[in-house]
């Protein structure tokens, strides 16, 4: 990365389109531009794509998955994919800095969490691609019937902007694994880390038009991918709103879908569980990332026996959570990532506060002096007194806000914790251990923690249950998703067929 500055100097960053191998404008000549959310100063000056732009992305996705990339060999396919993962790891701090700087997570987090990640998950899809095997079948009679598995095509990947460079890596790993081509249209909220991606794909060898970076806004460079007849797959993470549109959009050439989207993810808190633990996950649960994750465990369900103990110490420690420059090592929480976001969160506040939930904690915008008075920050924010069927217990607000709901026994939680559109994920903190297997039996979720919080690993599947979406990333499944099934047919007979035949 030639070109890397140090993160958070005033010098603006500039991005073309990366397609076909070529770092282009886009063809309206248009560019956007995207802010530091820790102090709104810009960051960097991106090249704005477009439909046009999708389409000539689209052409050069499929002469590569026609030509070049289909040629070679899963060994080779493999080595490229290593080498991503060494390269990005060579890279770690700086592309880190440039997280931190473009999305405003705290450089612990994006230096110790997201970065990892990302490496881990082009490694481990680098062992699948020399692993993707079709099988034989018993079939009756004279007859050999085998399976292939073969890539999909092109592959139209939508990511959004609170784990940038890890959503790439979630959706590019296995697409790539399977020998698959692909149009990325990264967050116009975060585009940087892709597009220094962009880089370290090519420095790694995989030819050009096999991964394409397209950023662009959503309501233009994304739908145009999404409804692009030229595309065998969309693959989208973001709001289950824009995922509906995604999918009707899908619908009309019947493109194969993948979603994940939202969640208001139930953390439950037993009278019976290490309390000091189960606030710590607690806190996890919701202010990792400025609550701005998906699996946030944004209703916090504490039986009635410990909850008045459980809030005071909740209190306690989320009042010690440092929030402020992200570029700090001893920063918890930056700010939020957007104006609009921020705005979301403080009307969720408001909202909160009118349907008759009790401030525990937060519920404002800190006040931060320097370069980060402009910065998008808000507070660590408790609620109590909220009741499941309220809208912040119900609506996904995406920033650091907990709602605290009490329950009086596990009929009374189950009920409570599935009545919801969406189903990602569950934590429960409980030292009973058949309980803590009938929950995760019937919670209505696809990942469950058990005592323990935001587990994450690129051999471990991830995806949702009912509004949540559908398909699984990570682990083998994702290798499901990026791949078709074919069944081929032999007769060893070399007998007439009776049927018509005779
Ligand atoms: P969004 O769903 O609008 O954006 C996610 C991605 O979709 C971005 O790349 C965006 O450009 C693209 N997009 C937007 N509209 C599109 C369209 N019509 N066609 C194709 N692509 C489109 O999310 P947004 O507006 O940034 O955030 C709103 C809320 O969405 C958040 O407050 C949060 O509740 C939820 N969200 C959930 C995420 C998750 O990880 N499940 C990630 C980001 C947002
Ligand atoms: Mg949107």
């Amino acid at each position: 990365m030639s070109s890397a500055q140090p993160a958070g100097t005033n010098s603006t960053r500039k991005y073309q389109l990366l397609i076909d191998g070529q770092w282009v404008d886009s063809q309206s000549g248009k560019t956007f531009t995207t802010p530091n959310p820790a102090t709104g100063e810009t960051l960097a000056e991106v090249a704005e794509g477009d439909k046009a732009d999708i389409d000539n992305a689209v052409a050069a996705a499929r002469r590569a998955f026609e030509g070049k990339w289909s040629r070679i060999s899963a060994r080779d396919r493999g080595r490229m994919l290593y080498k991503l993962s060494q390269l990005i790891e060579e890279h770690s701090t700086e592309l880190a800095a440039l997280e931190t700087a473009d999305n405003g997570k705290p450089i612990k987090e994006s230096s110790y969490v997201d970065l990892p990640q990302v490496a881990e998950n082009f490694e481990y899809f680098a062992g699948w691609a020399t692993k993707i095997e079709g099988e034989t079948i018993p079939v009756p009679g004279e007859m050999f019937n085998y399976t292939l598995r073969e890539p999909v095509g092109v592959c139209g990947q939508i990511i959004p902007w609170n784990f940038p460079l890890l959503m790439a890596a979630w959706k590019l790993a296995p697409a790539l694994a399977a020998g698959n081509t692909i149009v990325l249209k990264p967050a116009e909220q975060t585009p940087v880390t892709a597009m220094e991606l962009g880089k370290l794909i090519q420095e790694a060898g995989f030819p050009e038009g096999v991964v394409n970076i397209v950023p662009g806004y959503g309501e233009t460079a994304g739908a145009a991918l999404a409804a692009h007849p030229g595309i065998d797959k969309v693959a989208f993470t973001g709001s289950t709103e824009v995922g509906k549109l995604i999918a009707r959009a899908a619908a009309d050439n019947l493109t194969k879908v993948s979603l994940e989207l939202g969640g208001k993810a139930p953390n439950i808190v037993f009278a019976d569980a290490d309390i000091e633990q189960a606030v710590n996950g607690a806190m996890m649960g919701i202010f990792f990332n400025q609550g701005q994750v998906c699996c946030a465990g944004s209703r916090l369900f504490v039986q009635a026996d410990v909850k008045d103990q459980f809030i005071d110490r909740l209190k306690e420690k989320s009042a010690k959570i440092v929030v402020g420059d992200p570029m700090d090592k001893a920063t918890n929480m930056g700010p939020q990532v957007s104006q609009e976001q921020l705005n979301r969160v403080k009307s969720y506040a408001d909202i909160a506060r009118t349907e008759g939930a009790t401030v525990v904690a937060g519920g404002e915008c800190p006040t931060l002096t320097g370069a980060f008075q402009n910065g998008y920050f808000y507070q660590p924010t408790i609620f109590s007194d909220v009741k499941n069927q309220m809208r912040i217990a119900q609506e996904e607000i995406f920033g650091p806000v907990v709602s605290v709901i009490s329950f009086e026994n596990e009929d009374d939680l189950i009920k409570q914790a599935n009545e919801t559109i969406y189903g990602l994920s569950a934590g429960i903190w409980t030292s009973n251990i058949t309980r803590a297997h009938r929950f995760a039996k019937a919670i209505k979720a696809g990942v469950i923690w058990i005592n323990t919080y935001n587990m994450f690993n690129a051999a471990s599947p991830f995806g949702g249950y009912k509004q949540s979406g559908y398909g699984r990333e990570m682990g083998k499944h994702a290798l499901e998703m990026y791949t078709n099934v074919k069944s081929v047919w032999v007769d060893l007979s070399g007998k007439p067929i009776g049927w018509f035949g005779k």
